[in-house]
């Protein structure tokens, strides 16, 4: 008997993308860097303790080494490459960037997506709320003062431009 090849699709960055030949157990990580060409979610823990894969799904913040990709056929998924076109920074990472809250830089991608999430739900977040968000997160460098002052400066630019 001869099996045929997996295919299944998902929805990357608003595209449709087509996964050929893959196992059906492979992480949603895997797929997204070695089947996909998407390498910026990175893979640390694979044991959904550290952050650097984190994802969105339908808009929630997920450890993509947790999800099953072939079990992630119907959803919306957002990578740190599809929050922004291709030349182009997000205030998020641009500050990340001023703020020097970028040492190695393998937390970085993660946090970058934790971030956003963060935002978009609660845009004046209190340092405690922003703790808790990225509690997920971890950074080998310990770099968090930065990384908070980060999420501080973004914080206050937006609020400049868009005033209550
Ligand atoms: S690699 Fe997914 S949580 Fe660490
Ligand atoms: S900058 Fe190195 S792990 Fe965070």
């Amino acid at each position: 008997m001869t099996m045929e090849p997996e295919m299944y699709r998902l929805t990357v960055n608003g595209e449709p993308r087509e996964v050929q030949d893959a196992w059906l157990g492979e992480s949603l990580l895997y797929v997204l860097r070695e089947r996909l060409g998407l390498p910026g979610s990175k893979g640390a823990c694979e044991q959904g303790e550290c952050g650097s894969c984190t994802v969105l799904l339908d808009g929630a913040a997920v450890c993509a080494c947790l999800v099953m990709a072939a079990s992630a056929t119907d959803a919306d998924i957002v990578t740190v490459e599809g929050l922004t076109a291709e030349t182009t920074l997000t205030d998020v990472q641009a500050a990340f960037l001023d703020e020097g809250a970028v040492q190695c830089g393998f937390c970085t991608p993660g946090l970058i997506v934790a971030v956003h999430h963060l935002l978009e739900h609660n845009p004046e977040p209190t340092a405690l709320e922003t703790r808790e968000a990225l509690s997920g997160n971890i950074c080998r460098c310990t770099g968090y003062g930065r990384i908070f002052a980060a999420v501080d400066a973004v914080v206050a630019s937006r609020a400049e431009q868009s005033p209550r």
